[in-house]
């Protein structure tokens, strides 16, 4: 086994309780999506991350394969969730080329920062398109497969899990945060979206959950949605730091195996209680800012004539 697992997954697991799986993830290419497979892959499982960006989701895809001897990590890039049609194909071909799909995690998504002001009727679509309807695309891409593990693990009655989904949220619509509205109202849609496959597909011993980071080192996220140097807002994160990316794989291999056995329709919140706080969030210096209650700000909204 590779040194260095300890960066990506906790000790506390054994190394092989993910044998013979395959997991599926989008926005795999991301800090955190990809901290996950990594986990997976580390501790046995197979793996096929899809992004975007060609050669991003395929170098990402490659430095996942290393943490394991023999693991195979397919990378396929150009798939965008909001095309049901490419997303259907790359789930055909990881199926195919790694014998099924036991595991999803749908992770993709896009943010900025923004005030509904000068939220274009677009920007909020594109967000929304991202988070929320390409959460559902990658659901149904995958259910057919998720389907077959869950029927197979219940079968085989083995220690062996299967078909189960993961969705990627926030905790921060719980409270709202200034410049988000696109992004929270997505990711409220998307627990809903969970909650209810939990509900329609536990029948069938399909489990979904939800994963819901904080504010977490090193991340996209934390370089797009937060000023520099905002010592002050991590101070008020209950634990008093920001999460890592392994925090997030941790939750996620709980979720999988078999310590997840009975876990679904669940919301794990992974983020110190940061949310309770508003920790972490630099906006939440906020105090109105001048440029919000502007005549300037409001004055770029349009008006129609009756
Ligand atoms: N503020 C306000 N509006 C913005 C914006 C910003 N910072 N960035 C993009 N938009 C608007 C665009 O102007 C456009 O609206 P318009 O047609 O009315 O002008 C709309 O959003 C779509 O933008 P576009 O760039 O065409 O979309 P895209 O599909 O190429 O990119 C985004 C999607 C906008 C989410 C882009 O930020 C992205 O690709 N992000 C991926 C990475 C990411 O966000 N990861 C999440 C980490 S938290």
């Amino acid at each position: 086994m590779t040194p260095g697992g300890n960066n990506y997954v906790s000790n506390v697991w054994r190394e092989n309780i993910f044998d013979g799986t395959v997991v599926f993830c989008t926005g795999g290419g991301g800090d955190i999506c990809s901290a996950q497979v990594k986990a997976l892959v580390y501790l046995g499982a197979n793996a096929c991350i899809i992004g975007r960006n060609i050669e991003k989701t395929e170098k990402v895809a490659r430095d996942i394969a290393m943490v394991r001897p023999g693991a195979k990590v397919l990378g396929y890039g150009s798939v965008d969730v909001r095309n049901p049609r490419l997303l259907r194909e790359a789930v055909q071909k990881c199926a195919s080329e790694l014998g099924g799909i036991d595991f999803v995690i749908a992770g993709a998504a896009g943010n900025f920062l923004a005030p509904i002001t000068q939220l274009s009727e677009n920007a909020f679509k594109t967000v929304v398109e991202i988070d929320l309807v390409g959460a559902f695309n990658t659901l149904k891409a995958t259910l057919p497969f998720l389907l077959q593990s869950a029927s197979r693990a219940k079968s085989e009655k083995s220690a062996r899990s299967g078909g189960r989904i993961i969705f990627l949220s926030a905790a921060t619509y719980y409270t709202g945060v200034p410049l988000q509205a696109h992004a929270l109202a997505a990711k409220a849609g998307i627990d809903v979206l969970a909650a209810n496959t939990a509900i329609e597909l536990g029948p069938r011993g399909v489990t979904a959950n939800v994963i819901a980071p904080g504010p977490i080192a090193n991340t996209e996220g934390m370089r797009r949605l937060t000023k520099p140097g905002n010592e002050k807002s991590v101070a008020r994160i209950p634990l008093g730091r920001l999460g890592n990316v392994r925090e997030i794989a941790d939750a996620t291999v709980y979720l999988f195996s078999d310590a997840g056995n009975y876990v679904n329709g669940e919301i794990l919140v992974v983020d110190g209680g940061a949310w309770r706080t508003h920790g972490g969030d630099s906006s939440y210096d906020f105090e109105y800012p001048n440029f919000l209650l502007s005549d300037d700000n409001f004055g770029r909204l349009r008006t129609t004539k009756m």
